[in-house]
């Protein structure tokens, strides 16, 4: 990772935090970016000074399209070029079909989820031809199975996996690699964010611990391992259109039979 330039989306908390971290630990150069300037700058200073490293903290709200080009321009400014685009950032919901709230939750999913990330895929892919890059996205298992909770997630996740797909298809002849990791549950403040319930997440642990094969729920520093293996053109070089699961063995476990509410 020495002397590459990682962009990380919504890495100013839980998984893109992390994968920062780790980006950075391996001796990446980082831009760091979110809509919460305090936290993006606590995951800067996380980032101790190193000759010829830099953490770079830039706020960006991914729904403005204008926000996306400054901050891809920005990153080009300071570094000349782009080597990994991680495209993390991304929301939940349990909007219902018979929600009021449906097709405006429905339409803020999409645009976060799937929309905002064409919009900085399509001016980061020049820059990676140069640098014959790569893209990991940050999916979910909930693009790979159903859940009527969270529908609405589960399609955009869903989306995201297709694109992953098509496009390892159409950069692959330019030597641009495009995967994806899909994470079951994750320690990250993503429970309490869609609940507004700071008791969520315990819930989902104690879910977890019966639920899945491994008896736990993930960290996130165990997806930031899955993607630095796969940013690495020497662990990953000949993976390309993957879908990697990080969850627990959840994806072969019948969930259905649990009943969480009353666990
Ligand atoms: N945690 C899990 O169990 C889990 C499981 C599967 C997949 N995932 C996926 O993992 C990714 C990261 O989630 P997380 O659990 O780490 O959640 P998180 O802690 O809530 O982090 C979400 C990140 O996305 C950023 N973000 C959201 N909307 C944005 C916008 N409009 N513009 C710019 N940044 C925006 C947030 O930035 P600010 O807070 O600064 O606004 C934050 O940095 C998501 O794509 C999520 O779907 C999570």
């Amino acid at each position: 990772m020495k002397g590459k330039v990682t962009l990380i989306t919504g890495s100013s908390s839980g998984i893109g935090a992390a994968i920062a971290l780790k980006l950075w630990s391996l001796g990446a150069n980082v831009v760091i970016t979110g809509r919460n300037e305090k936290r993006i700058q606590e995951v800067v200073n996380k980032c101790q000074n190193r000759d010829n490293q830099r953490a770079l903290g830039m706020r960006a709200d991914l729904l403005v399209d204008k926000d996306i080009e400054q901050l891809v321009a920005k990153t080009i400014k300071e570094f000349g070029k782009i080597d990994i685009l991680v495209n993390n950032a991304g929301i939940g919901t349990t909007v219902q079909l018979n929600d009021q709230k449906y097709i405006e939750t429905f339409d803020e999913i999409f645009k976060t989820n799937v929309r905002c990330i064409q919009v900085l895929t399509k001016l980061v892919v020049p820059y990676l031809e140069i640098t014959k890059g790569n893209i990991i996205n940050v999916s979910s298992f909930e693009g790979l199975r159903p859940n009527p909770v969270t529908m609405v997630y589960c399609m955009a996740k869903s989306a995201l996996d297709m694109f992953t797909k098509c496009l390892a298809l159409s950069l692959g002849p330019k030597g641009i690699r495009v995967n994806s990791v899909n994470p079951a549950a994750i320690r990250t403040p993503i429970f309490q964010t869609v609940t507004e319930n700071d008791k969520m997440l315990d819930c989902v642990e104690k879910y977890c611990k019966t639920a899945y094969p491994l008896r736990r729920i993930g960290e996130p520093e165990e997806v930031a391992e899955l993607v630095a293996f796969l940013a690495s053109d020497t662990t990953a070089s000949f993976i390309t259109g993957a879908l990697i699961p990080i969850d627990g063995g959840s994806l072969r476990a019948d969930l259905s039979a649990i009943d969480y509410i009353n666990l």
